[in-house]
């Protein structure tokens, strides 16, 4: 289904998230990423007015998040998440192409990730955003997995899809 049929029919609303939003964040972040940022950093990320930090509600209850932080001339992707309700409707892929949206409007070229060789999920959806893998750092989590790094020109991206995603 198209993004924004997806918006209009199930009234999610994209928008940016500020620090108003920070125990929604939490919450989300407990319940998808077993906490991966602290109370401290959730407020760090969303009071820094560098990053990009994206939310889809539906009425005042979150349900999808992503972050990026520009890093030198390009924007990395720290944070992807979806309630694991709402899984497999085209939030993550919503999601990730309005931040694509913002980013490309900022003026960068590229956004950057690294993502778990084994979270096929994600790699699913980064793929068909079309992020490249361009390296592999051998056992870079705790548990020993590798981290594929994969990168996406925010160039070609929106060339390639100008009535999809724009
Ligand atoms: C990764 C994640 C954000 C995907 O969100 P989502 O809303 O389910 O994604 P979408 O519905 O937009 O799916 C987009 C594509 O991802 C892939 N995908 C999604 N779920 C998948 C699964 N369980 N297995 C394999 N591929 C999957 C598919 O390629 C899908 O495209 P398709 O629907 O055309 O087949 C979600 O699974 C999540 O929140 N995971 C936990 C957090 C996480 O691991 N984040 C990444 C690291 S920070």
């Amino acid at each position: 289904m198209h993004w924004e049929e997806l918006t209009k029919e199930e009234d999610y609303q994209v928008e940016k998230l500020g620090i108003e939003d920070l125990n929604s964040c939490l919450e989300l972040d407990k319940l998808t990423l077993n906490n991966f940022w602290s109370k401290n950093l959730w407020e760090k990320e969303l009071k820094n007015s560098e990053s990009i930090n994206i939310g889809i509600k539906e009425g005042s209850n979150l349900k999808a998040m992503a972050c990026i932080l520009p890093v030198l001339n390009e924007y990395s992707l720290t944070l992807i998440a979806v309630h694991p309700s709402q899984r497999k409707k085209g939030l993550g892929t919503l999601i990730l192409a309005q931040i694509c949206k913002q980013a490309h409007k900022n003026g960068l070229s590229k956004i950057i990730l690294e993502v778990d060789e084994e979270n096929s999920a994600a790699i699913g959806l980064y793929n068909k955003i079309g992020f490249k893998t361009v390296r592999i750092r051998k056992k870079y989590y705790r548990n020993g997995n590798n981290a594929l790094v994969k990168i996406l020109d925010l160039g070609v991206f929106f060339e390639s899809q100008p009535n999809q995603f724009k």
